[in-house]
């Protein structure tokens, strides 16, 4: 049965009604399409367009139908086109004519423009507070290791010493701004669609402005076309999911290969790591492999929006039926990964020794070696030249430069003292980086209460 079987002298086809359904993916949006139809049906009221008393159990029997489904007592129907014709259908076994009054100058396509809308701002809350939960985890992670050495790399190649504390705000400078694109997409969300109707508005006296207010929307679409059609809002937040997702994807490749026998700078928590069928001694670092693969989900999700998009006509076509199931499936690849890194990341154990060993092997100090050099008065291209001769010495000697001696130096540079070997700590290395953004542990020490500060406002 379809609502429009009268205009029809067959009845629909299963395959069509099957493939035309899109309740599968959209039952879940059951409470916003609920919180919406009440705002309409009391500014119905309030307009004088159905009477308060058919308001009211409109209201009354919504409030049912979610309880019920709430409590198991409801299932809906997955043989409905979709969520509202369900809400609609259900109403009406329910209270009769007051039901059908409920679709009065509104259509399903500023209906399921408001749900979606409603759903993508509800989820966002969600994935902000995600994000700002596991900023957290890395500023505790970030605070207890500020001192803990490590090699930065270029090219995947030991480059300068850096802490570790310092490489995870690089994270978390990603994370804020990934915070920033969300809460700025939605402001772009919460423009209210309803009353723009099939795509021309209606004749009747509807109050726009009472409905928005009601939803706590900041303001109200100015063009019916545009606000039954628009899908930016969709694309503008799985984008901003692709780009999150992108971080954490990096972050897990680098887990990994923490993980590694190779590194081995981090030993992951029993509870959040795997074995392997027939390798004993194996402990994998799956949840990161994971995270890394289902980016992918989430960069094709932006894909399918952007195509899906780019050719339709105004206003409303089917296609953007289409739209849910890319939107829902970022929204829920986003808080799967973000809930299951949040505890990974927080039980896994830095192993600092593992750190600073990898950290002397490498010549990472050679940076600082040649700034030795200029700071007493070479040129720095002078300087550069001489510390790879050095390093090249240092390797074919099987030595490195803390082990090189003061007579070798001195036959490399007349101006290398005995304050070379000092220069060279890799904790001088760290500690001298006192720009903002550098390493030195007071320097990340001041970042981290920066961005708790900052976290509070966003
Ligand atoms: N299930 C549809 C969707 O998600 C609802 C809107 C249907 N509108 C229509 N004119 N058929 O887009």
């Amino acid at each position: 049965m379809n609502v429009w079987d009268a205009r029809f002298k067959k009845a629909a086809d299963a395959r069509l009604n099957d493939f035309n359904s899109s309740i599968s993916v959209d039952h879940r949006m059951y409470a916003q399409d609920i919180k919406g139809s009440c705002a309409h049906a009391m500014m119905l009221a309030h307009e004088g367009i159905i009477s308060l008393e058919d308001s009211l159990s409109i209201i009354t029997g919504l409030t049912q139908i979610q309880k019920d489904i709430e409590s198991g007592v409801l299932a809906i129907d997955e043989t409905a086109e979709d969520i509202h014709m369900f809400m609609e259908s259900e109403l009406t076994k329910r209270i009769q004519d007051a039901g059908k009054r409920l679709h009065t100058a509104r259509s399903r396509n500023d209906q399921v423009a408001l749900d979606t809308r409603m759903y993508a701002l509800d989820e966002t809350d969600k994935i902000l507070t995600e994000i700002k939960q596991f900023i957290n985890v890395l500023l505790d992670k970030a605070q207890e290791n500020l001192d803990t050495i490590m090699p930065g790399y270029t090219h995947l190649q030991r480059a300068q010493p850096i802490t570790f504390a310092h490489h995870l705000m690089a994270y978390v400078e990603m994370l804020k701004r990934d915070l920033q694109r969300l809460q700025e997409s939605k402001k772009r969300t919460a423009i209210l669609p309803l009353g723009s109707g099939a795509l021309a508005t209606t004749t009747y006296p509807i109050n726009r402005e009472m409905v928005k207010e009601q939803l706590d929307f900041d303001s109200v679409s100015l063009n019916s076309l545009d606000g039954v059609s628009d899908r930016d809002f969709c694309i503008e937040i799985t984008s901003a999911l692709a780009m999150l997702m992108m971080h954490l994807s990096r972050l897990s490749e680098e887990i990994i290969l923490w993980c590694s026998w190779e590194f081995k700078f981090i030993e992951l928590d029993d509870a959040f790591a795997t074995g392997s069928s027939i390798m004993p001694q194996k402990k994998n670092p799956d949840v990161s492999e994971l995270v890394r693969g289902k980016c992918g989900r989430v960069y094709g999700d932006l894909q399918t929006l952007l195509v899906m998009m780019k050719g339709l006509p105004l206003a409303y076509n089917k296609d953007m039926q289409e739209d849910k199931e890319a939107l829902f499936d970022a929204i829920d690849t986003a808080h799967l990964c973000l809930t299951t890194m949040i505890p990974m990341l927080e039980s896994a154990k830095v192993l600092k020794d593992n750190m600073r060993k990898a950290a002397a092997k490498g010549f990472i100090n050679a940076t600082d070696c040649a700034d030795y050099l200029t700071k007493k008065g070479m040129p720095f291209r002078d300087a550069y030249r001489i510390i790879g001769a050095l390093v090249s010495y240092a390797q074919d000697h099987d030595k490195t430069l803390e082990t090189i001696s003061l007579n070798e130096y001195q036959q490399f540079s007349e101006l290398f003292e005995e304050d070379i070997y000092e220069a060279i700590a890799l904790e001088t290395c760290v500690q001298m980086r006192k720009v903002i953004g550098g390493p030195a542990p007071e320097i990340v020490e001041a970042h981290i209460q920066k961005v708790k500060e900052e976290l509070g406002a966003i």
